[in-house]
């Protein structure tokens, strides 16, 4: 039997059985949800259902929630609508972290480049934001406070209420990109008190190409996508029926299994750590040590490089990445890696495991023996040239 292991569901997940038949049922719902008859209205009922369903999984009200094509856009949305209020208001400052993700960083730089301040604030080295930093960073032209909620790739969460209350004290409005924390994690938008957060479906077993951003009532938006009134004006387009009820599906199934989640990836992200630890010398584990995902495991092989690392490990069926998805093929080290302190050689020879659903204990046990004479043969090579 071919080995096949799939270990990058931070990159992206396969549909869950439950969340493939609600799409599968949902082709048959051609109606354009803005249409007023019949199909038109079928198809909204389902539409509102699943934004009901993405609301209840993070506190939010359903008015509160505008589908978007993925975590990109959503991100994408809130910069550039910072981006049109700098123009007219007193308040032109952006502050960010040096570990987000591209969209952001991008995003960031976007807007950086048309002349506006923004701060990429430095995390400690276990990827935790330096809050002496963002304090200092406040001020009363400080216009958006953007934190992840958990980094894709070390998965270190980050302490979003008492990053919002200091931003809140300083008058700002509070973005988190949390597409690595929703369906891992509890995540309440009341309780960690931010004015957008930023959501992805197929993070989370569901389909690709389908998001949602959360914008607390009352908080400015200006749409990315003009045309038509979908959305209240502030996302045009004609309604993804198949994307949303599978992103329904997806919420609704994330919320009932959060607390199992949460255990079973421990077990099996414990399992590999400890295994790791103990059959590769001179590794170590990138991360917070508490505050991390459960089912994120990022670890450096010092004298050994990440892609060949990848390539060995995808040769015995074992499916990983080095860096993020969208930085790999760069060849530059990981950002992240960077910035808690790794290093070029830790950086270079990083690999994150990620986990979900359908993994066994037997499968992380055949990682634990296939990869030590992997890491010994690659640094054997590395003393050799
Ligand atoms: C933290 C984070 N933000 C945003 C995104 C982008 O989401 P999407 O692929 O839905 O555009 C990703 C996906 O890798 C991510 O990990």
């Amino acid at each position: 039997m071919d080995t096949h292991i799939y270990l990058d569901y931070n990159a992206t997940t396969p549909l869950r059985p439950e969340i493939r038949a609600a799409m599968i049922d949902s082709f048959d719902l051609y109606g354009n949800a803005s249409s007023m008859h019949a199909s038109g209205r079928a198809a909204r009922v389902r539409v509102e259902d699943s934004r009901r369903a993405l609301a209840e999984l993070i506190g939010a009200k359903p008015g509160e929630i505008i589908f978007t094509s993925g975590g990109s856009e959503s991100n994408n949305t809130v910069f550039k609508t910072m981006g049109s209020l700098m123009t007219r208001g007193e308040r032109n400052e952006i502050i960010t972290t040096a570990i987000e993700h591209p969209c952001v960083l991008n995003s960031a730089e976007n807007l950086r480049s048309l002349g506006y301040t923004v701060s990429f604030l430095p995390v400690d080295g276990d990827g935790k934001l330096d809050m002496g930093a963002l304090k200092k960073a406040l001020s009363k032209k400080t216009l958006l406070v953007s934190v992840m909620m958990a980094n894709n790739e070390i998965g270190t969460v980050q302490d979003i209420p008492a990053i919002a209350s200091l931003a809140k004290a300083a008058g700002s409005l509070v973005h988190t990109d949390a597409v690595q924390a929703v369906g891992k994690i509890p995540v309440d938008v009341n309780a960690l008190g931010v004015d957008y957060l930023t959501m992805s479906c197929h993070k989370i077993y569901g389909p690709k190409g389908i998001g949602a951003l959360y914008v607390r009532k009352g908080s400015p938006l200006f749409p990315l996508i003009h045309g038509g009134h979908q959305e209240d004006g502030f996302r045009a387009g004609t309604y993804n029926n198949q994307g949303i009820l599978g992103f329904g599906a997806a919420a609704r199934l994330a919320g009932e299994s959060l607390a199992e989640y949460a255990l079973e990836m421990g077990r099996l992200r414990t399992r590999l750590r400890d295994g790791l630890l103990a059959a590769v010398p001179r590794i170590k584990v990138n991360g917070h040590p508490r505050d991390v995902l459960p089912n994120t495991l990022n670890v450096s092989f010092p004298g050994a490089e990440g892609e060949a690392i990848l390539l060995s490990l995808d040769l015995a069926g074992i499916e990983v990445s080095t860096g993020s998805a969208c930085a790999s093929g760069s060849l530059e080290p990981s950002h992240v890696l960077l910035a808690i302190g790794a290093g070029p050689e830790l950086a270079h020879g990083s690999i994150r495991f990620s986990l979900g659903w359908g993994i066994t204990h037997e499968a992380i046990d055949y990682v634990i023996k296939t990869l030590p004479p992997i890491i010994a043969r690659l640094r054997a090579m590395s003393t050799l040239t």
